[in-house]
């Protein structure tokens, strides 16, 4: 057995398990052999727009993760759909306007008015009423991702469901099972299903990420337009009809040319969520490190996750106390 396991496949195990790699470790991963999160997640690195809450110790883990993300695309040498041309907040009702402002005006964004916003992506609705550029948020494919680090990784990733720790035979363990990380920590983190779709059609379209109100829309270079997502208190892996119309109905009103689109794929996710939504990052006892419950910002806060974990392994730093996994307790 490795010096060090990590327990999870997914973009935030494997992440770690690289650096760690990168850094001279010997590694292991163990892969539950299930798409984890990152196979349905639209690979939005938006710390802005997903961080419409207030806490000051988040904003900064998604700001400082962010700006790693350059920097890990180029480490990972190969096409992984990093995009920077940036991403339009838009409103398309006073109601939507209202809710927004607040933000918009916290990242110190210009309102734009309709005709600016169709002038940077002419496929528009003209009912869209206002908005801002983002030039900041961005997007990765994470399929991609998750491929690119499985290739660098090899024969490290062994496809083994672990049912307790105790089988773990390291001196390390690093759990990052998202969330099957509360069945093997008993730490509180909880599945929070969101329903996401893929449509397919002429590459061009669109040439921002979208983040409407009701609903985001994350065009890549291969005609591939991601439409995510729902956001459900529930552990099923149902798609549902409501789930699908909402998400389509909300997507056609900011673009209407979608409706020539195919969908192409329906998915389900769970993110995992803790009861303040931050992520468990750290030590929770000599053996074990805990580093899970990224909720909505998984594929964001891979790259400052994987620098944390390895920083308090292999040098033992100290990671950030506001999300020392045991807070709740
Ligand atoms: N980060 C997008 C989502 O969780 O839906």
């Amino acid at each position: 057995m490795s010096d060090i396991t990590v327990v999870g496949g997914g973009i935030i195990g494997l992440s770690i398990a690289w650096r760690l790699v990168r850094r001279g470790a010997d590694v292991t991963v163990l892969d539950g052999g299930d798409e984890g999160a990152w196979h349905v997640a639209a690979g939005m690195l938006a710390p802005g727009g997903e961080s419409e809450h207030e806490d000051p110790a988040l904003i900064a883990l998604l700001e400082r993760s962010a700006q790693l993300w350059p920097a890990y695309v180029r480490e990972l040498g190969v096409d992984v759909g990093y995009d920077d041309t940036g991403t339009l907040g838009l409103a398309l009702t006073a109601d939507d306007l209202a809710q927004r402002a607040r933000l918009w005006t916290r990242q110190q964004l210009p309102l734009l008015r309709p005709s600016e916003l169709r002038e940077l992506e002419p496929a528009l609705s003209p009912r869209v009423r206002a908005g801002v550029l983002a030039p900041r948020e961005t997007q990765v494919d994470p399929r991609k991702v998750v491929h690119a680090l499985r290739e660098r990784l090899g024969t490290r990733i062994v496809v083994k469901r672990v049912e307790s720790l105790a089988d773990v035979d390291s001196r390390q363990v690093v759990v990052a099972a998202g969330c099957g990380t509360a069945a093997l920590t008993g730490l509180p983190i909880r599945p929070v299903k969101g329903q996401v779709l893929r449509l397919r059609g002429e590459p061009g379209l669109l040439r921002h990420v979208l983040d409407g109100c009701e609903v985001y829309i994350v065009p890549r270079a291969d005609g591939e337009v991601v439409v995510g997502a729902t956001q459900e208190e529930r552990a099923d892996r149902l798609v549902t009809a409501g789930g699908v119309h909402e998400l389509l109905r909300a997507a056609l009103e900011l673009v209407p040319g979608l409706a020539e689109f195919e969908l192409a794929e329906t998915t389900v996710g769970h993110r995992p969520g803790t009861p303040d939504n931050a992520p468990l990052l750290g030590r929770l006892d000599d053996r074990v490190i805990v580093a899970a419950g990224h909720f909505r910002n998984g594929i964001l806060l891979a790259p400052v996750t994987a620098d944390l974990v390895a920083g308090l392994v292999l040098d033992g730093l100290d990671t950030p106390g506001d999300f020392a996994p045991r807070r709740f307790s």
